[in-house]
Order: C-alpha cells, then sequence, then structure tokens
C-alpha cells in the first residue's frame, strides 16, 4: 500500500512517522518546502510543494490531509476526485455543506473517507464505550468533558470550539451512540482572534447530557472526563489513559494498557481501505460534529438552544 502526507506541521509530523515505520509512507507535500524536505529527507520519500504535483507524479492508494482546517475541503475535494482514500485531520471542513460534498464524493468514487476524531482509539474510551454499552454501572446519564490548555496563538483560522471541542462532542456522540437534538453554548475570547472558551451543552433523547468545557487560556494541560451513570460515575483521564470507578462505598481502578492512539487511528484507516476493518469514523458522523459546532458558535452568538434533527 502507498500512502501520502500532506502537511508535515505540529501534528502531521506524527503521522509522517508512523507511516514510515508502518513501511507505507510514500511521499510528502507540504506547501513549506523547508519543512517537507526535512521530513522527505528523513523517511527517504519523495516531496512536493503542491497537492496538484503530487497528483500529477506520483502513484498512490490513499493521503493523510493534516494542513489547518480551512484548507481541507479543497484539498480532499482533489484527493478524492481522483479517486484516493482520503483521512481528514479534525474538523472534515469548516462549512459543514463542503463536508457533505466530501462525502457524497467519497461515495460515488466508492473509496474511504474518514475523519481525525482520535479519542475513539484512545483505549480509555474502548473501556468506557464497554462499560456503558454493557451498561455494567446502569444507564449513561451524563457525560462531563473539561479540556484545557494554554495555547499558542497560531491557530488563526477557528476557534476553540472548532479545533478543541470538536474531539469531545464525537466522543459524546460515540458514547451515547446517538446524535444530540439541541445544542446550547456560551463562549468567549480572551487572548486569540476567535473564541477561546467555551461551554457546550449538548441534549439527547430522554433528557441526557453532555457538557463539555474547553479552554485555551489557563496554563496546565487537563484532557479529562465523567461518564455518570446510574450506579457510578467512570472517570478518565485522555492522557494517562487512566479510569477510576467510584461507587457507593468503592473506588476501583480499572487495568488497562496504554497504547498510542494515533499509531491505532492510521491503522484502522489502513485496514477500511484494504476492506480488513469498519472501526473508521463514518463521513457522516464526522460532518454531524461540524453541523453541532456551528450549532455552538450559533447558539453562544445568539444566546439561545439551537435544535437539530440529524442523520
Ligand atoms: N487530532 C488531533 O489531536 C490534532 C492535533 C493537532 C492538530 N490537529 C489538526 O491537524 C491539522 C493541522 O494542524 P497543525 O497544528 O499540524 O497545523 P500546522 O500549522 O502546524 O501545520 C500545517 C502544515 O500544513 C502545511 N500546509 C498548509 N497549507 C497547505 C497546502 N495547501 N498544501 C500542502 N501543505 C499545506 C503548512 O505548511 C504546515 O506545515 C488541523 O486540521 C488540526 O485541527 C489534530
Amino acid at each position: 500500500m502507498k500512502i501520502v502526507q500532506i502537511g508535515t506541521g505540529g501534528w502531521g509530523k506524527n503521522h509522517a512517522r508512523i507511516l514510515s515505520e508502518l513501511g507505507v509512507l510514500t511521499a510528502i507535500c507540504d506547501a513549506d518546502p523547508q519543512r517537507g524536505k526535512e521530513y522527505s529527507e528523513k523517511y527517504s520519500v519523495n516531496y512536493y510543494d503542491s497537492v496538484d504535483k503530487l497528483l500529477d507524479s506520483e502513484e498512490f492508494d490513499g493521503a493523510f490531509v493534516v494542513t489547518p482546517t480551512s484548507t481541507h475541503s479543497e484539498i480532499a475535494t482533489k484527493l478524492l476526485g481522483a479517486k484516493k482514500h482520503v483521512f481528514v485531520e479534525k474538523p472534515l471542513t469548516y462549512k459543514s455543506e463542503d463536508g457533505e460534498k466530501l462525502a457524497k464524493l467519497a461515495e460515488k468514487n466508492k473509496v474511504v473517507l474518514t475523519c481525525g476524531y482520535i479519542e475513539r482509539f484512545n483505549p480509555a474510551v474502548d473501556v468506557v464505550k464497554n462499560i456503558v454499552k454493557e451498561k455494567k454501572y446502569g444507564d449513561l446519564v451524563m457525560l462531563e468533558f473539561h479540556r484545557e490548555n494554554r495555547m499558542p496563538l497560531h491557530i488563526k483560522d477557528v476557534g476553540i470550539i472548532y479545533d478543541t471541542s470538536v474531539h469531545d462532542i464525537d466522543t459524546a456522540n460515540w458514547l451515547f451512540d446517538e446524535m444530540p437534538n439541541v445544542v446550547f453554548a456560551r463562549s468567549g475570547k480572551i487572548k486569540h482572534e476567535h473564541e477561546d472558551f467555551a461551554s457546550i451543552m449538548l441534549g439527547y433523547k430522554d433528557e441526557k447530557i453532555a457538557i463539555i468545557s474547553s479552554n485555551w487560556i489557563t496554563p496546565k494541560k487537563l484532557r479529562k472526563f465523567n461518564a455518570v451513570c446510574t450506579d457510578a460515575i467512570v472517570s478518565s483521564d485522555f492522557i494517562t489513559q487512566e479510569i477510576i470507578v467510584e461507587k457507593q462505598d468503592e473506588t476501583e481502578t480499572v487495568q488497562n494498557e496504554k497504547q498510542e492512539p494515533l499509531l491505532r487511528e492510521i491503522q484502522s484507516f489502513l485496514d477500511a481501505i484494504e476492506g480488513k476493518s469498519e472501526h473508521i469514523v463514518k463521513s457522516q458522523e464526522a460532518v454531524n460534529v461540524t453541523k453541532i459546532a456551528e450549532a455552538a458558535l450559533l447558539s453562544s452568538q445568539k444566546g439561545v438552544p439551537i435544535y437539530l434533527d440529524l442523520k
């Protein structure tokens, strides 16, 4: 299998490393020649400074698009149009209607299109998903997510809802196994061009709730969540991957092997290309996350709940 890496910035350099280790990295494409050449030399693969040149000269099966959000739609349209399997980093697109177009194009051209909602590949989320599915501690009633980290000012194209809260929106949908029907949010900005703190409330059927709080202001990197079930609270940390269950009279630590989520995510995409696995984020699920992010931004601007009817 031949895979190309588009974008080798802060995040994409990790994909390049893993793809090289898996023996499938064929070429690097980055608009910044210094960066692109550094990684093409490091991994001994071809370098291109544009997607057009890459498509003209390189034979490959699939591509990772790890460029800024504002570029996803244009780059993915070219790749899907050329019948390549495509993994786009989150969020799939800035506008949900562009995401819908990508999903339709992938379906028409019979190729895989997925999006980098990496927490689905976090082993700790797997454990919580199984606990919820098996109703080990009763019914899941509420999810609470808390993500914070002081962020540099370099993300200019989107604010915290599209960049950061989307991870928790997708994880909430995944754990509840359904889409929310209402969104209410408050957000504001202190240091960045767009909103840099937000609290989002997602309403699911039977009055179930996910509360997502994110900020780019406070200095500590924190990524935690609680799944409040009728018989216990299951708490986890996306970074340490530890899981604690608090029951009426005892607190239990769930044993779990720590693994790199990005490696599991990349392997799942490669398996999906070969038809060996269906454990990937479906393109419609990724479009829905963008729709929810759009609704959250609108809700915080208007100060009203936004009702949704998602597929
Ligand atoms: N899943 C995660 O946990 C996670 C973490 C960080 C970033 N991301 C996502 O990854 C993407 C990239 O983020 P980043 O922090 O690496 O950004 P970055 O700015 O550090 O890097 C982006 C790279 O893309 C290149 N680029 C820009 N436009 C291009 C084009 N048209 N063609 C080819 N190359 C182009 C730039 O030169 C740069 O090297 C974003 O969508 C972001 O949301 C995901």
